[in-house]
């Protein structure tokens, strides 16, 4: 499970899904439509759906989304007691999990509210973000996974393979670098909160190009591949930009 329910802890989740009611939709259904007022939160088990969204009253819908199993939709309007923000239409037969406003706000509601509002000041700090939307935010927000590492902790080492995309939440940490075979490493960028690192990795399926360690104990706010993939793929362009500064912070 993902998104909202990611915040639970095992014993809440059992309660969850003791509440899901099974739906079934056939291809060409929709589940949601954009404007109603929502009551429920799905869950796919099987199937697949597709999420588009008016952005302006008039114009034709935008394609946004395919949901598969293992992803949850419907979250908004529960969350922020708001209408739909995008249809959400069956693209083939589904069988979805329903969780309705009352399960959900005695379960899962604060639970998620607390997780987003704990990490979104961070991201919220994180240049590279600002101009995400914000649904995607907070989509990012239920995917972080904290780590607490010590002083003196390599994070990451040069030439490692690397899966993880990593935010500095609290603490201060700097990159070094051997840029030379043989020679000793250098010091070459420095992290305080909402500087992030180890996204080249990711971008460019290489081993790690620096080591990142940890000046101050950290918490770290960490993405895995999928996930930095799914959401932070529409930056990717900006992220290659943001990487030129690696090279002159060496020259300085
Ligand atoms: P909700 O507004 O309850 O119903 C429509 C759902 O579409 C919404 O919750 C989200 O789960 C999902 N969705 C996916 N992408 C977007 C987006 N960019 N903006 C708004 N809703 C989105
Ligand atoms: P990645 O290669 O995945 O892991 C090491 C990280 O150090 C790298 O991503 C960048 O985020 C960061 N870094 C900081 N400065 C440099 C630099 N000069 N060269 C390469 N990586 C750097």
């Amino acid at each position: 499970t993902r998104a909202c329910f990611n915040s639970l802890e095992d014993k809440e989740l059992t309660t969850v899904i003791d509440a899901f009611e099974e739906k079934k939709y056939k291809a060409g259904e929709v589940v949601i439509k954009q404007g109603d007022e929502g009551d429920v939160i799905y869950l796919v088990d099987t199937g697949e759906l597709d999420c588009e969204k008016v952005f302006k009253a008039g114009d034709p819908p935008t394609y946004l989304k395919t949901y598969k199993p293992g992803e949850s939709f419907g979250e908004l309007a529960l969350l922020y007691n708001a209408p739909r923000a995008a249809t959400i239409k069956a693209k083939t037969d589904c069988l979805l999990w329903a969780l309705d406003r009352q399960c959900f706000n005695n379960i899962v509601k604060d639970a998620a509210m607390k997780k987003r509002e704990k990490y979104e000041a961070t991201l919220k700090k994180v240049e590279l973000l600002q101009t995400i939307d914000p649904y995607e935010l907070g989509q990012i927000c239920d995917a972080l996974k904290p780590e607490k590492v010590a002083a003196g902790t390599k994070i990451i080492k040069q030439n490692d393979q690397g899966d993880k995309f990593y935010i500095l939440d609290e603490g201060k940490a700097y990159a070094s670098k051997v840029t030379e075979p043989g020679k000793p490493e250098e010091r070459v960028f420095e992290y305080s909160k909402g500087g992030y690192f180890g996204e080249l990795a990711l971008l460019k399926n290489e081993p790690r190009a620096a080591s990142v360690i940890a000046e101050t104990e950290c918490k770290l706010l960490t993405l895995d591949r999928m996930a930095f993939k799914r959401l932070l793929g529409p930056l990717e362009n900006l992220l290659q930009r943001n990487s030129e500064a690696y090279v002159k912070y060496i020259k300085k």
